[in-house]
Parts: C-alpha cells; structure tokens; sequence
C-alpha cells in the first residue's frame, strides 16, 4: 500500500488481474501466482511485466507482492531467483529490469539479491518522485 498505488476497488483489481491474462496472450508472459507449499494458499505473485516506455526504451520488468503474513520467510527470493531462470533460460529474454521506489529497502534488496544493480531512475506519470531502474543482464 505505502509504496505501490494504493487501496484499490474491485473493479480496478478484476481490471489488473485482466490485463495479466492479457499479457500471456500478447507478450507470452505475465504474473505467476506464489502458493505456499507446506499450506496450499496463495500468498502473493512473482512475475513479468512489459513495460512500454522507461526513458524511451520497452522493457521487460520483475514485480512481486507477498502477503504481510508471510513476508522475511525468503520467500521474494526464492521466487525470483525461479522467475529470472524462467525468463533468461526458457523465455530466451537478455535482460530484466525491477523499478523500485528509493525507500522501499526490503525491494531493493530482493533485486541485489537477484544480481540487479541500480542502474538509471525513471520518472513515471502521475508519480511524484523518480523510482530507481535495477537491471540484470543476461550473462
Ligand atoms: C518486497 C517483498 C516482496 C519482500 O518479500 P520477502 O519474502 O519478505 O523477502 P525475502 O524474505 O526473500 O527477503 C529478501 C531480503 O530482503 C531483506 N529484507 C526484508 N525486509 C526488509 C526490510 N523491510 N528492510 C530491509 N531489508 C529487508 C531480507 O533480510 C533479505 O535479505 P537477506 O537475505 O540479505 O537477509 C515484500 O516485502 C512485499 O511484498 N512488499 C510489498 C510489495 C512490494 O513492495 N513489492 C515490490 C514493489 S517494487
């Protein structure tokens, strides 16, 4: 909530959820949900995100979102770590990106922990200040 866009209704998460499906369809890619093995729940996403425009160039994001409940079990790093392999190793993509707001610490260093390094900022419309661009390219 603090650093995403905040409390959403219904309609907006059914529409953000719809645009996920759409982007396996457009792009062959999207957001995965994280289940947890030992319960069987959901508790969050790990996944892809084509972003249009970062300083004038397409690229392909990281984004992930846990539940509270369930946040400092390494869980973020373990599903990105299997996101990235995914991406680099079946998706054949060269580079992955993770736009991350400066003061959300515990994101920055899931991204350091993945091999990102902050590499630009990026001023998004409507934001009030420039998030942070981590990149990671293929080796
Ligand atoms: C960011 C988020 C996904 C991290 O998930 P997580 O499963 O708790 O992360 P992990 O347990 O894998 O921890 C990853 C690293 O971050 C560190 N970390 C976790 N919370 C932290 C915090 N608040 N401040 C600093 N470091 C933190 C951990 O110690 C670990 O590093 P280490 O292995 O060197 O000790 C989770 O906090 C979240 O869902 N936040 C809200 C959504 C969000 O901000 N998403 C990212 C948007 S860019």
């Amino acid at each position: 909530m603090r650093f995403g866009n905040g409390v959403q209704t219904k309609e907006q998460a059914q529409e953000w959820i719809h645009a996920r499906i759409e982007s396996y369809e457009k792009h062959g890619f999207g957001a995965y949900i994280i289940v947890e093995q030992s319960t069987n729940e959901v508790i969050g996403y790990c996944g892809l995100f084509y972003v249009p425009d970062v300083n004038g160039k397409h690229e392909v994001a990281i984004g992930y979102r846990l539940a509270r409940s369930r946040w400092g079990s390494g869980y973020a790093s373990e599903a990105t770590q299997a996101v990235k392999d995914y991406a680099f190793n079946h998706l054949n993509l060269s580079r992955l990106i993770a736009t991350i707001d400066p003061e959300n610490s515990a994101s920055i260093r899931v991204a350091e922990k993945l091999g990102m390094t902050h590499e630009s900022n990026v001023m998004f419309e409507g934001y009030t200040h420039p998030d942070y661009v981590f990149a990671l390219n293929k080796q």
